[in-house]
């Protein structure tokens, strides 16, 4: 691979520098919040919840625990997660989230979709920051979770490192993101779909054609699935492994800060 200089990064498939790579990003969320879930749903015919499931299921939330979920969007991993909880709660201290987005458009879609009523409204706070400087204190968290949010920050091993000191020891690292298909087949099926059909859809329905491009490209830009492990080894977890889903399409990788 070409060594970029160090102030450089890629923005999909072009190099920007680093310091403009953030607020590129936050207009690519500024432009799709408020289709942000439908076209979820759309591009991947409802998967991605399957794979949030998946995620969910290994985590085994429970009541009382303390959950930060980074570049947490509209929420529905963390709303997921709260009604894990609750599912097992015998009426003791019910769990929290925390939701961390650097982009204020994409929280308030979420909390306008939860409405005034939401059910999980006391156990719910929304924060907007940068997943590179968590604005929570060290060893304060059971859980951080991250799902699709990885690829579009900056310097991915400094959030690797917030994760690490936000999690009390004993805490677990989820992170869910888009990866490689493990056979040839599929990554050209996937390759066909989603550079034809994914910055179509993103213009039919979100009428933004760029920005699904990007998401297109950031996509093939992130680490192999042992590769990232490697950087998650590197943050300092330990019992670090991964989990395909659907082929590789998506992976999950988990960690424990011992
Ligand atoms: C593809 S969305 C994923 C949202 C949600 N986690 C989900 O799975 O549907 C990526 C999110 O990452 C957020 N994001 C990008 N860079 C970030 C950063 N440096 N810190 C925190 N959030 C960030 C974006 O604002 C956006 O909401």
């Amino acid at each position: 691979m070409t060594q970029r200089p160090e102030d450089e990064t890629s923005f999909g498939f072009r190099t920007v520098k680093a310091g403009e790579k953030a607020g590129l990003v936050r207009g690519v969320f500024d432009s799709v919040a408020g289709r942000y879930d439908v076209m979820n749903d759309l591009m991947s015919g409802g998967v991605h919840r399957i794979w949030k499931s998946v995620m969910l299921d290994r985590l085994a939330p429970q009541p009382g625990q303390l959950l930060i979920d980074v570049a947490g969007g509209t929420g529905d991993v963390a709303r997921g997660f709260l009604q894990r909880a609750n599912s097992r709660s015998r009426g003791g201290v019910p769990a929290q989230a925390v939701i961390c987005d650097i982009n204020f458009e994409m929280l308030c879609a979420g909390r306008d979709s939860a409405g005034d009523a939401d059910p999980l409204g006391d156990q719910l706070e929304r924060i907007c920051g940068d997943a590179e400087m968590l604005p929570l204190a060290a060893n304060s968290r059971d859980a951080y979770t991250i799902a699709f949010g990885i690829r579009n920050v900056t310097d991915m091993d400094a959030a690797l490192g917030e994760a690490y000191r936000v999690l009390r020891p004993g805490g677990r690292f989820a992170c869910l993101e888009f990866s490689h298909p493990i056979t040839d087949g599929l990554q050209k099926i996937y390759d066909a779909y989603s550079f034809n059909v994914i910055p179509w859809l993103g213009e039919m329905v979100a009428n933004d054609r760029e920005s699904y491009q990007y998401l297109v490209e950031s996509i093939r830009r992130f680490p192999s699935q042992d590769a990232f492990a490697a950087r998650i080894r590197a943050a300092g977890f330990s019992r670090v492994a991964y989990e395909n889903l659907t082929g590789g399409v998506a992976a999950l990788h988990m960690g424990w800060k011992i």
